[in-house]
């Protein structure tokens, strides 16, 4: 409260003076216990804004935006339309969003076509495509809508398959991959277009989430509960991935649900997770409205002491019926999951702010 305080000139000048708590009026003591609360608020302010600065300071050295994923997936169901097709769906951007468009990297742009055939219900490029627009109603689950969700998240996906590809991971025919907290499917929709060939599996807690992608989507979903076990027999996947998922889970959960995709995964297959490290806590400190002092002190404190953070924003209500109180925000250091993971895991791949310039992304390997 104070830091938002302090960035109104107004306020700052009563901080500053010691009077954060309004003209005092009344009797002697009451005036003195109320300079002394006006004391003690600007002292938290001092030291919260210190707190943030040495924060910024360490995160700040570590700020790299990594290179976007390559166009693996987007790519290749954009290049299911024909030229004439593309130029069709481009001709009715107005000339700014054009030129942003030949501005983009390839795989910005291949997802964009996408996401205007599907937008537009265009049905002669949805059956080049392949692919039926993703629109869960309101009331379902889904990280995000309209007219840029339309084909799902295939930069997401791109991600996905690029980084398996990086750590030299192939899923190959008929390879059985689970997106485990698949919500309702925005990444899988995608990946399910354009790997036909490859087994794939969707759980998540969200029960309406879970059923919508069932009946929309070709692939095998089902519930999953806070806790482990999966519905999965022993080593039973080659791979899986989590799309923020251990970006959710209170450390004791992140462990617990680390050993159960050691047992539904089978040796030498790989798990791609994504994680809150250093560079999405510098995401979280820029942000509108950012992080409250609290919260910065505490993440300063608990990253330093035990290379974890936990915080639950969700409160009552849970997050989309989520109550469980290991279900937050989480943040690892990469130092926590090296030495958590191993030796059950190799890591194969590390790569800070792999995620859209946000999360980190690991692959590790199933030893
Ligand atoms: C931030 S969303 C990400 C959804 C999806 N991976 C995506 O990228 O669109 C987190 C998802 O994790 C799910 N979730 C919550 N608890 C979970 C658990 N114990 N196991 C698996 N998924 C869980 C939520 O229901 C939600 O769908």
């Amino acid at each position: 409260m104070l830091e938002s305080l302090a960035r109104r000139r107004r306020a700052r000048n009563l901080i500053d003076r010691g009077l954060a708590f309004g003209p005092v009026r009344g009797t002697v003591e009451g005036r003195e216990a109320a300079a002394r609360r006006a004391a003690e608020a600007a002292r938290s302010a001092v030291e919260s804004s210190s707190a943030r600065r040495a924060l910024l300071d360490l995160v700040g050295r570590r700020h790299a935006v990594p290179a976007p994923a390559g166009p693996a997936i987007s790519g290749a169901l954009a290049g299911r339309l024909s030229a004439s097709e593309q130029e069709r769906l481009l001709g009715g951007l107005d000339a700014t969003t054009r030129a942003e468009f030949e501005a983009a990297g390839e795989g910005d742009r291949a997802a964009a076509l996408l996401q205007l055939a599907l937008h537009a219900r265009d049905e002669a490029a949805i059956d080049a495509i392949g692919m039926r627009p993703h629109d869960p109603p309101e009331d379902v689950h889904a990280m995000d809508r309209g007219p840029m969700a339309a084909a799902g998240a295939p930069r997401v996906a791109d991600m996905v398959a690029e980084t398996f590809a990086t750590a030299g991971v192939a899923l190959g025919d008929g390879a059985r991959v689970l997106d485990f907290g698949c919500s309702s499917g925005r990444v899988l929709r995608p990946l399910i277009a354009a790997r036909p060939d490859v087994e794939w599996y969707g759980c998540d807690p969200n029960a309406a989430a879970v059923a919508w992608a069932d009946r929309e989507l070709d692939g095998t979903f089902f519930v999953s509960q806070d806790d482990p076990p999966l519905a999965l027999d022993d080593a039973v996947l080659d791979a899986a991935f989590a799309i923020s998922i251990w970006s959710h889970f209170s450390p004791p959960a992140a462990v617990r649900w680390l050993d159960e995709m050691h047992r539904v995964i089978r040796p030498g297959g790989h798990l791609l997770a994504t994680t809150h490290g250093w560079h999405a806590l510098n995401v979280f400190l820029g942000a509108d409205p950012g992080l409250s002092e609290e919260h910065v002190l505490s993440a300063q404190r608990s990253m330093a002491e035990g290379g974890t953070w936990f915080f639950d924003p969700f409160g009552d209500g849970g997050d989309w019926g989520v109550e469980s109180p290991d279900w937050g925000h989480t943040f690892l250091l990469p130092e926590w999951v090296l030495s958590t993971v191993t030796p059950a895991w190799s890591v194969e791949l590390y790569v800070e702010g792999g995620l859209l310039g946000n999360q980190d992304v690991f692959v590790l390997r199933r030893n």
